[in-house]
């Protein structure tokens, strides 16, 4: 064993502050998870109960095995933009029957469960996961459709979700859809597209156009039942495979039709797991609330992974970058966490050597990111900064094992992209309540504009408004300081969500599990490496 040695000092003042500071980032967190599980509100949750109906998430719980945990994903989609918090769906990843499925559920409290432009994003990202992962997709269905008033956004592309769901059948993943309500006109697609589906007695509806547009159209006369009701489609229509007599009964047949998969992972199963030797409470005294002061990853892994137990691979070598093996909750990976937030060119290159020794072993990889992007200046320019981070990112890029990424701290400029950001498509993304994220720090980016605005009028022979300079130095500094907080960034989908860093370990086996339905991807073939 090589057991990390922890340097931190839980009874001193900075790990009290910085304790502290994490402790009200999660209860902002907590109040706004609370709106998306809040859903429409208390008036429209009342009528949904009143009308004899569960939750989205009471339905997601009645059909994951008891007891067993469900890794809700992007509980923040839409934050900061005009929608509800959640975007009016729950997705994530729940055990159905001892089986690992990716489930989706529309929250029909909010705007009659219609999609929204970050309702379309929330669910294409559930079917990725599904594809990449190879798990089943299971569709708890009531829906209003498309949010009708924002079409333009998501009609076009939202012909994805169908598209994917007969690509995931075609892959040989099964999808599942269990239709609780209205499912019209796109939305009929999804019963449609699915290989197996369940409706409900007089709750589910599932027609192309309901009776007034037919009525409209063709000038027939008909009601909802004749044109889309369960007892039709069961009976007459063939579209329905399996009638349910209630929801309750619809979660028991959703169970059983997961028990008859016969699912079986792919992957290698974990070996034994030991806890961490060190309390994982303690992560919440790491990272500084000044993200421009330096902690070490080393107390963060020690606190995460199985026993404490970390190989560190060339320590001694570029040590702004730690590298090692490890394991959590048995299944082995490699980490790549940044120490000094800086990336030089030793530790670009140390990180391309060690992306490739995992895909040697086929071990899958976490990042966990705190940089402030690759070194710049005459020096590293001249010494090849830009050839030593491209060939990180190259190997990033190419890399076929599963990746996973936790944004702790600052991850600015291409250091998003060299440690696994979300376009380097890791499998998962998840961010500690103080990550921050931007092409530049807030004060930089500020300078860099007010710099070259300066340069610009003197170019033209005109002075330089320094008043307004400040103005607006202080104005984008705002801004950027907003827009690159986790809240804003999981509102856009930019990660998978925000969790609480005393979670990592237990989010981080739910995901290695999950990447482990997959079968080990063939081995990477990587760009032309710049020498
Ligand atoms: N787009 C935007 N808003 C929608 C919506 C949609 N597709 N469907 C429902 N809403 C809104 C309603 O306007 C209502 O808003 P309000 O409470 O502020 O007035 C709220 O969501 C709840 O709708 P309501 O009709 O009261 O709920 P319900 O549970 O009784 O019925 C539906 C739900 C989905 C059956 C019904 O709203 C409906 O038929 N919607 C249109 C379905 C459709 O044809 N969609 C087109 C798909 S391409």
């Amino acid at each position: 064993m090589t057991v990390v040695s922890s340097r931190l000092d839980p009874s001193g003042p900075e790990y009290g502050s910085r304790r502290e500071a994490m402790l009200a980032k999660l209860a902002d967190l907590d109040a706004e998870h609370a709106k998306a599980v809040a859903g429409g509100g208390p008036k429209y949750v009342e009528r949904h109960r009143g009308r004899g109906k569960l939750l989205a998430r009471e339905r997601i719980e009645l059909l994951v095995d008891p007891d067993s945990p469900f890794l809700e994903l992007s509980p923040l989609a839409a934050w900061g933009t005009d929608f509800p918090v959640g975007a009016s769906v729950v997705t994530g990843i729940g055990v159905i029957e001892g089986v690992e499925c990716v489930i989706t559920a529309n929250d029909p409290t909010v705007r009659g469960g219609s999609s929204n432009p970050w309702t379309l994003r929330k669910t294409l990202r559930a079917a990725d996961i599904a594809l990449q992962n190879r798990m089943p997709f299971v569709n708890l269905v009531e829906s209003g459709g498309a949010d009708l008033p924002t079409q333009k956004e998501i009609f076009i592309p939202g012909g994805r979700i169908f598209r994917d769901l007969t690509r995931l059948s075609a892959a040989g993943i099964p999808t599942i859809a269990l239709v609780f309500g209205n499912s019209t006109a796109g939305g009929a697609y999804v019963p449609g597209m699915s290989d197996y589906v369940v409706m409900v007695r007089e709750q589910a509806k599932v027609f192309l156009g309901g009776p007034p547009l037919v009525k409209m159209a063709t000038g027939e006369e008909s009601d909802d039942e004749s044109l889309g009701g369960a007892e039709m489609h069961a009976r007459t229509s063939g579209l329905a495979d399996y009638l349910a007599a209630d929801e309750h009964d619809a979660l028991r047949l959703g169970r059983r039709i997961v028990r008859r998969l016969d699912w079986h992972k792919a992957g290698r199963p974990p070996g034994p797991a030991t806890e961490p030797l060190l309390d994982e409470d303690e992560l919440l005294g790491i990272v500084p609330e000044d993200l421009k002061i330096p902690f070490d990853p080393r107390e963060v892994i020690a606190r995460v992974v199985d026993g404490s137990d970390f190989d560190e691979f060339k320590p001694l070598y570029g040590a702004s970058l730690v590298t090692g093996w490890a394991s959590v909750h048995g299944h082995p990976v490699g980490i790549l966490a940044n120490a000094r937030g800086v990336l030089f060119g030793e530790e670009a290159e140390k990180a391309a050597q060690f992306i490739q020794l995992a895909n040697q072993s086929r071990t899958p990889l976490v990042f966990l990111q705190n940089t402030t992007g690759y070194m710049v200046g005459k020096d590293y320019e001249q010494g090849g900064i830009i050839k030593q981070g491209a060939m990180m990112i190259n190997a990033v890029s190419n890399s076929t094992v599963p990746h996973i990424t936790i944004v702790m701290g600052a991850s600015y400029g291409a250091g998003n992209y060299g440690m696994c950001g979300r376009a380097y498509d890791p499998r998962f993304l998840f961010s500690w309540p103080s990550a921050k994220s931007a092409v530049m720090g807030p004060a930089q980016l500020a300078g860099v504009l007010s710099i070259v605005g300066r340069a610009a009028a003197e170019a033209r022979g005109q002075a330089y408004d320094e008043e307004a300079d400040v103005a607006m130095r202080q104005m984008v500094e705002a801004q950027i300081e907003a827009e690159s907080l986790p809240f804003f960034l999981s509102g856009r989908l930019y990660d998978d969500g925000v969790i609480d860093p005393r979670d990592t370990r237990t989010v981080l086996g739910i995901c290695l599990s999950a990447v482990g339905n997959a079968p080990a991807a063939e081995p990477a073939g990587y760009g032309v490496f710049r020498m």
